[in-house]
């Protein structure tokens, strides 16, 4: 018999859409199952004033294809030099839903990041007062601290202590990737969530470095080891609205991932339903999965769960998806997880 799942439209509360080309091919990928999305604004130059936004805005909507409908939910990349007052009219006018604190160095296209919180604590402050949450990688950055170590090092040496220090800023710490991150995140008192990636729950570092080195599993925070997966699976899977889907869809071209210096990122737009109806299938919680699509993320930024629905049905055989997509700035690679998927989103 065949399994169906309908569930209301689910949102991406993290992605990558990029610009020009790569926009107008990523775009429908996501548009054909999501309502709406978390841009990042990690552009080369990245998304900084109100200004910035409204007309990356306008590009996004300009490259959607007719006939489909999508909201983008801007952000704003955080700078040392970023505009408290800008920051404020750009949510006034409705425009921004969340800034973006990158630590410089610490992901693509992240060197405008922040180097010292000290001087961005006025735009902070604001934040907390107007209530605009602040999306954090949790990475720290420094030469010393092991690449496997610096989400932990971060929760403890800058999330912590910042949110000691402001206690009203509403915080996602965004690609959650660790046990230490997800108890962090549970136990925290104050308004904290997390999003979790599709790939970090279907990947450990093994993925990437067993058997030879698989650069379309390389992305940032890098995949940790499969206990941390399973908290993360565990997390997903649990229910607690803390936790819902930032899918971190990170498209680069086959030339730029496959290369002796590989960039950071996996594309998992076009199969991420189906990869997840398969991860909550297996953890015995297909239940939970509208929670963690669907209600939790809308929840946490205070906007109505979407009205519109889909549905997944298992098929019998496997459901093959793309193994890449044509962009007008080369192909794609679409995440695989190296296993048969045998659900899909009906077409509506
Ligand atoms: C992202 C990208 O390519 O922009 N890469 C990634 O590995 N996730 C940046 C990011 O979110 O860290
Ligand atoms: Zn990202």
């Amino acid at each position: 018999m065949t399994q169906r799942l309908t569930l209301r439209r689910p949102d991406d509360w993290h992605l990558h859409l990029r610009d020009g080309a790569m926009l107008r091919a990523v775009l429908p990928e996501t548009a054909r199952h999501f309502a709406r999305a978390i841009i990042m604004p990690n552009l080369v130059p990245p998304v900084v004033t109100g200004a910035d936004a409204t007309a990356y805005r306008a590009r996004i909507m300009a490259a959607l294809p007719k006939g489909m409908t999508f909201s983008p939910l801007m952000t704003l990349y955080l700078t040392e030099s970023t505009d408290p007052h800008d920051v404020a009219a750009a949510h006034a006018a409705g425009l921004v839903t969340a800034v973006k604190l990158y630590p410089a160095g610490a992901t693509t296209n992240s060197a405008s990041g922040v180097r010292d919180l000290a001087r961005v604590r006025p735009v902070l402050e604001t934040m907390a007062e107007i209530g605009l949450p602040l999306c954090i990688h949790g990475e720290v950055t420094h030469a010393e601290v092991d690449i496997f170590d610096r989400e932990k090092v971060f929760l403890d040496t800058v999330l912590e202590p910042l949110r000691r220090d402001i206690p009203n800023l509403k915080v996602t710490l965004e690609h959650v990737t660790t046990r230490d991150g997800i108890d962090y995140v549970r136990e925290a008192s104050g308004d904290i969530g997390a999003t979790i990636t599709t790939h970090h729950l279907m990947i450990n570092r093994n993925h990437i470095l067993v058997g030879g080195i698989k650069p379309h599993y390389y992305c940032l925070p890098v995949a940790k080891r499969a206990t941390h997966q399973e908290a993360l699976r565990k997390a997903a899977t649990s229910g607690n609205p803390r936790f819902f889907l930032g899918t971190d869809s990170a498209p680069h071209t086959d030339d730029n991932k496959e290369s002796a210096c590989g960039c950071a990122g996996c594309f998992t737009a076009t199969n991420t339903m189906a990869c997840l109806a398969h991860v909550f299938e297996e953890e015995g919680a297909l239940d939970k999965l509208e929670g963690f699509t669907s209600l939790f993320g809308p929840a946490r930024y205070g906007l109505a769960p979407n009205d519109a629905t889909i549905t997944l049905v298992k098929e019998e055989a496997p459901v093959t998806y793309p193994a890449r997509i044509e962009t007008g700035d080369g192909p794609v690679t679409v995440f695989d997880p190296g296993h048969p998927l045998f659900w899909r989103v009906l077409d509506q």
